[in-house]
């Protein structure tokens, strides 16, 4: 049947669309170099409706089976992006891309799953949910969510248990900045924690200090900095680095795990390093943006150009991307995600005359797999089984879907990519997948590419084109208690333990 989604305009040739059926439910990728986080193995893989079914060095088959030669090149479980915002209603605007065209945009570069942030609908945890339901009811790759916390009462407290129980939601995002947004002050941080570790759910913190992003724009403002430099300048790193430790260390008074969404400079980075060097339970998600980018881009004297690059927390001075990197090659970082949350030039022109109303994203979706695999593989930083580390299976590891996701194993689902070494890739707006006009890596050139992406077992890109079916991605429940719990209880058992006995006191005779 057609798909309707391709005659509706969005940029795809006729050529470039497709059905379910135009793929075979049986598939054998055979002679590859298959990757996996723990091993790599020249091997055959082969793939029965939508479920990896066997691995082996030799495997034969019918003549009802496809087969994709993959000689020569890596075979690697689908990127995981943990972190994006489709269709997100944010700063007076809608970012552009939803979940048909961002994750088409996903599926073109390599990604399978992402995880999207639901936002609460005026405060309310279901009907935030709902929302994203149905906003999702358009998707052609597997997703899951997290969900945004930003006020705190007993219904959110009752809401978030639901969430966890029934909605398959194991993550929730604590803001510290975006004042009169989603910002949190230290007492629902608490409060919020704590109920984290109750459910066995994930703390996350977008770490700037709110405050002082209020004070760094007033300044700006009156020194008549109103351009997309003012940005930068407006919440320098110290303003990261004050929320990443403060967050750190409430979440170490707590007992509970806590995942830093986009650590974008050295401040932060070093508050996760000095954590884990303590053995506290940290995750630090680096973005490829933070990681392949500097902030001299807001300087630039074209309006268009330098706004595109706009993110919270802003992309920092030369010196924190290779910090970054590594970091991320060393381990003090564990994942890369992207932020996508991508704005046109007309959005992004609002703020014109005033750098605080351009809406705050960038892409990287579609970008995310070839630029980190350019950055830290073909740099040497990295192997290429901790890119599948960095790139899907750590993140499958840590919201617990490990290894139906994550993973190239017998039993796990054929999200799957072929990753040829030897060819090129160039980014431009033109030719990308997004429905932004523009994009921040606009003419960047690499080795590796991504030649074929297997979404659920249907060959989804091949030879440069897409065959995306709206409806056919599904939501991934993520169930509580990630590797990262175990044991809290037991170092809670510890302290208890720990402490003295009251302290007995002579009765007062004055
Ligand atoms: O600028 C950004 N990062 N926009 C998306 C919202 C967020 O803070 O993650
Ligand atoms: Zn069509
Ligand atoms: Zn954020
Ligand atoms: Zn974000």
């Amino acid at each position: 049947q057609p798909n309707q989604f391709c005659e509706a305009g969005i940029g795809y040739g006729e050529s470039t669309c497709g059905t379910a059926s135009s793929s075979s439910s049986k598939l054998l990728i055979k002679g590859g170099t298959v990757v996996n986080a723990h091993h790599q193995q020249v091997a055959d893989v082969y793939i029965e409706d939508g479920i990896i079914v066997a691995v082996n060095p030799t495997i034969m088959v019918g003549d009802d089976v496809r087969v994709i030669d993959a000689t020569g090149k890596f075979v690697m479980p689908g990127g995981i992006d943990p972190h994006t915002h489709l269709e997100f209603e944010f700063m007076n605007t809608v970012s552009v891309d939803d979940f048909f065209s961002g994750q088409a945009a996903a599926l073109a570069g390599g990604t399978t799953m992402h995880i999207d942030f639901v936002f609460p609908t005026n405060g309310n945890l279901t009907a935030g949910f709902e929302a994203y339901e149905k906003k999702a009811k358009k998707s052609c790759m597997d997703y899951g969510f997290h969900m945004a916390v930003t006020k705190w009462d007993e219904t959110v407290s009752r809401e978030m248990e639901l969430m966890v129980k029934e909605k398959g939601i194991n993550s929730f995002k604590f803001f510290l900045a975006y004042k009169g947004f989603a910002m949190v002050n230290d007492e629902l941080l608490l409060e919020g924690f704590k109920k984290c570790k109750s459910l066995g759910a994930l703390a996350m913190v977008h770490a700037e200090n709110g405050d002082a992003v209020i004070e760094g724009q007033r300044k700006m403002i009156e020194l008549g900095i109103t351009g997309p430099e003012g940005h930068a300048l407006s919440r320098p790193a110290v303003v990261e680095g004050e929320a990443t430790a403060r967050a750190i260390r409430l979440a170490d008074f707590v007992n509970t795990p806590l995942y830093v969404v986009h650590v974008m400079s050295i401040d932060a980075m070093e508050e996760v390093a000095k954590a884990r060097k303590a053995g506290q339970r940290v995750i630090g998600e680096p973005v490829v943006s933070g990681l392949a980018l500097d902030e001299s881009w807001l300087w630039h004297p074209d309006f268009d150009t330098a706004a595109k690059y706009v993110m919270s927390p802003p992309i920092r001075k030369k010196g924190h991307d290779k910090a970054l990197q590594a970091a991320l090659s060393s381990g003090v970082l564990q994942l890369v995600g992207t932020d996508h949350c991508v704005f046109n030039s007309t959005q992004k022109a609002s703020g014109i005359d005033d750098f605080r109303k351009i809406p705050n994203g960038v892409n990287g979706l579609e970008e995310r797999m070839h630029v980190v695999w350019d950055i830290m593989v073909e740099s040497g930083q990295i192997s290429v089984t901790d890119y599948v580390r960095v790139t899907s299976t750590e993140c499958a590891r840590i919201f617990n879907i490990y290894p139906k996701k994550g993973a190239i194993l017998p039993g796990s689902d054929a999200d799957i990519i072929i990753l040829n070494p030897n060819s090129s890739f160039e980014i431009t707006a033109k030719s990308h997948h997004s429905r932004t006009d523009t994009n921040i890596y606009e003419g960047r050139k690499g080795k590796g590419k991504v030649e074929v992406t297997i979404s659920g077992g249907r060959v989804v890109w091949e030879n440069n084109e897409l065959k995306v079916v709206p409806g056919t991605g599904k939501y991934i429940e993520m169930p509580p208690y990630s590797y990262l719990f175990d044991g809290i209880d037991k170092k809670d058992a510890i302290y208890l333990n720990s402490l003295q006995a009251p302290v007995k006191r002579a009765k007062s005779t004055a």
